[in-house]
Formats: C-alpha cells, sequence, structure tokens
C-alpha cells in the first residue's frame, strides 16, 4: 500500500503524522511512504531522517494526495485540502466532524472513507488515541491559564501558587476525564485551590483516591458548577460526550458571576465548546475577551509542542497505521471492532451516530 503523509496547513501546527521508526515498520512490511517535504520540521524531524529509514520525500502536497490509498495527517483537512481528497482513498486523522457540518459534508462529497483518531476505541471502551493529546492539552492547559492570568496577557494578575500569606488562585476543571485529570494535577501541583467537576461518579470516585489533597471533587450540576465560577480565577473546560457536540455548559450570563478577568481555557473548543461564547482561537491570537472573562480556545494546543505531541501521538496511532496498511481498511476493521469505531464517513455516508445525529443526517449501518 501506498501511505502518505502532507505537511500539516492549520495555522501553527507542528506536529506530523508519522515519525521515522514509523517509516521504517512500514517500509519493512513492504509499503511505500510518502513524505512530504518539510512535513517533519516543526517537530525537528529532517527530510533525511526520513529517507534514511526508507521514506520517499515528494516536494508537492498535491502529489501526495494523488498517490496515496492512505493518508496519514495529524488535523481535519482544511478547505485547501478538500479538492485533494478523492474517492476509495482513506483518511486517518482527527477529524472532530461533530464541530464542523462544512468538513462533514465535504468529505461526505470526496468519497473518501474517514477514520477519526477522535472515535476509535479500545477494548475497554476508552479512546486510545485522544488520551496523549488529551494528557498533553491538560497540562499544557494550566501553563496557558497560568499566562493568562498574568496582567499584561489581561488576566486578574494572579499567581497560580500564590505565595505565604497571599491565597492561590482557585482553578476549576469542568470535566474529569483524561484532560481534566492532567489539568487538576498540574494546577495541584503547583500549589492552586482545584475543584473538579463531572456528571461519572465512578470517575468521582477514582479521581478522589488519586488527587492530591487541594483537589476537590464536585458533582456537575448547575447549582455546583456556578457556586465554583463565583470563585474562580481559571476555569478549564474539559467535558466530552464522544462524537457528540460539547454541551454548552457555561451561558453567556454566567460570566458575570465570575470576578472580572478571569480566565477560561475552553479545551473542548475541538468539539465546538463548553462554553456559548467560545470560539475556535489559533496560537497566533490565542485569546479574547467577553464580558470582561479572557477566553482561551485554541483547537489544536498540542500542536504548540509538537515535538513532544508528535512522539506522543505515534506512539498510539502507528501500529493503526501500520495495520490499515497491511489488512487494508476492511480487514483491519474486521479485525478490530474499535478501529471500526472509528470509521465515521464511508462513501459518501455518515456512519457515526453521534455525528449523524448532530447534523441531522441518515447514519449509514452495516
Ligand atoms: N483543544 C485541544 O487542542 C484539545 C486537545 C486534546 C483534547 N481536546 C478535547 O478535550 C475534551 C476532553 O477530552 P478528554 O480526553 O478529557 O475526554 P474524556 O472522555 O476523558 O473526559 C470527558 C469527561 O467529561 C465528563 N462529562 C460529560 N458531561 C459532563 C458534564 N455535563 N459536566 C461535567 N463533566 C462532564 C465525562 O464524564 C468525562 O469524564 C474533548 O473535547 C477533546 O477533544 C482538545
Amino acid at each position: 500500500m501506498i501511505v502518505g503523509v502532507p505537511k500539516e496547513v492549520k495555522a501553527d501546527e507542528y506536529r506530523v503524522a508519522v515519525i521515522p521508526a514509523g517509516v521504517e515498520e512500514l517500509t519493512h512490511a513492504g509499503h511505500t511512504v510518502l513524505i512530504q517535504t518539510g512535513a517533519g520540521a516543526g517537530s525537528g524531524i529532517a527530510d533525511d531522517d526520513y529517507a534514511r529509514h526508507g521514506a520517499e520525500i515528494v516536494p508537492a502536497a498535491a502529489d501526495v494526495w494523488a498517490r496515496a490509498d492512505l493518508i496519514v495527517k495529524v488535523k481535519e483537512p482544511l478547505p485547501a485540502e478538500w479538492p485533494l481528497m478523492r474517492a476509495g482513498q482513506t483518511v486517518f486523522t482527527f477529524f472532530h466532524f461533530a464541530a464542523d457540518e462544512h468538513l462533514t459534508r465535504a468529505v461526505m462529497a470526496s468519497g473518501v472513507t474517514a477514520i477519526a483518531y477522535e472515535t476509535i476505541q479500545d477494548a475497554r471502551g476508552h479512546l486510545p488515541l485522544l488520551t496523549p493529546m488529551s494528557e498533553v492539552a491538560g497540562r499544557m492547559s494550566i501553563q496557558q491559564g497560568a499566562k493568562y492570568l498574568e496582567r499584561p496577557q489581561d488576566g486578574r494578575g494572579i499567581l497560580l501558587a500564590g505565595v505565604p500569606g497571599v491565597a492561590p488562585a482557585t482553578v476549576v476543571v469542568v470535566g474529569g476525564g483524561i484532560v481534566g485529570a492532567n489539568a487538576a494535577k498540574t494546577a495541584a501541583g503547583l500549589g492552586a485551590n482545584v475543584f473538579i467537576l463531572d456528571v461519572n461518579l465512578d470517575r468521582l470516585r477514582y479521581l478522589d483516591d488519586v488527587m492530591p489533597p487541594n483537589v476537590t471533587g464536585l458533582f456537575s450540576n448547575r447549582h455546583n458548577l456556578l457556586d465554583c465560577l463565583r470563585v474562580s480565577d481559571l476555569v478549564i473546560g474539559a467535558v466530552l460526550i464522544p462524537g457528540a457536540k460539547a454541551p454548552r455548559l457555561i451561558r453567556r450570563d454566567d460570566l458575570k458571576l465570575m470576578p472580572p478577568r478571569a480566565v477560561v481555557i475552553d479545551v473542548a473548543i475541538d468539539q465546538g465548546g463548553c462554553l456559548e461564547t467560545s470560539k475556535p482561537t489559533t496560537h497566533a491570537h490565542p485569546t479574547y475577551i467577553v464580558d470582561d472573562i479572557v477566553h482561551y480556545c485554541v483547537s489544536n494546543m498540542p500542536g504548540a509542542v509538537g515535538r513532544t505531541s508528535t512522539y506522543a501521538l505515534t506512539n498510539v496511532t502507528t501500529p493503526y497505521v501500520l495495520h490499515l496498511a497491511n489488512r487494508g481498511v476492511d480487514g483491519a476493521c474486521l479485525e478490530n471492532s474499535g478501529l471500526a469505531s472509528g470509521v465515521n464517513v464511508r462513501a459518501g455516508r455518515v456512519t457515526n451516530a453521534a455525528v449523524a445525529a448532530t447534523f441531522g443526517l441518515e447514519l449509514a449501518t452495516g
């Protein structure tokens, strides 16, 4: 099979979908790997490193897309890439369809098989390809939150840790999954006073067992959420209903309850965001202010720490790429039902129930 890796085109996206070790495994298994010139540069991987491990370096993205049976990417195809997708091809990447109807319709129209990293499941029903990026984004959310709480960055002028004699910041984490737990742990490690809210009581029990004493778990309902917002310096949006648009838990009116120039990092923005006032931003212009609250809504946070993220992502994606290349989509999905749950669009039809429900599209089964 011909596996193609285009250079990412999203603003400030420095990740790459395959590293030289992956090229080595694929070529060893008899596949051809096309790497677009400069695809690894943002992660510190030179074309020569790929070539030395058996890749063919291809200058133009259009040629990679034209020749490859399996395109492996990091972010969803952007409009400039839509005309390059072609029927019969498989595209394996993060898609986050529920957040973007135009993308969903473009992928349907193209005829590609779209396998979305974010809905692939493991034997326990977890989302193994989302996990490492959520770990990065969760930890990074506190780093970013700490920065934007500084006054020159428009924040409240609060040091997360406080100092002896001055209280630390209060951090409210909405959603206690991978992003939330990593955010809570990082904030707690810096000495902040942390509340973490979730609707899953088993998850809250687990967090109660493993988190340090400055993290308090709370059941997520509107009453507890509003109580938390009143005292919050930093809010992390980390809810997920897999495949679906994020629930808009924080309404515009709720912002008035928060201290002026508090900061919200809405990590869930890639699924539409969990604030009514959230809209996607980029690393170049990450924040904006609504009702005196600083919003940070970068939809590809891990892209900024490309080297860490590339290695963390490819640790989990490479076995799937190899399986798809070796067995083809049908064979691989038959052998791995968790991979099959990653197929969101096939032959112009939506095969993921949450995506179909989000846009009122017919769900193709079987
Ligand atoms: N912006 C970025 O760059 C970036 C990077 C990585 C992940 N993400 C996104 O972050 C979000 C969270 O990812 P994750 O891996 O932590 O997911 P996860 O499934 O591990 O956790 C989500 C948690 O939200 C909880 N939840 C659901 N409804 C809730 C509610 N009403 N109130 C409180 N909690 C609720 C769930 O019980 C679950 O524990 C996803 O949308 C993911 O795509 C964004």
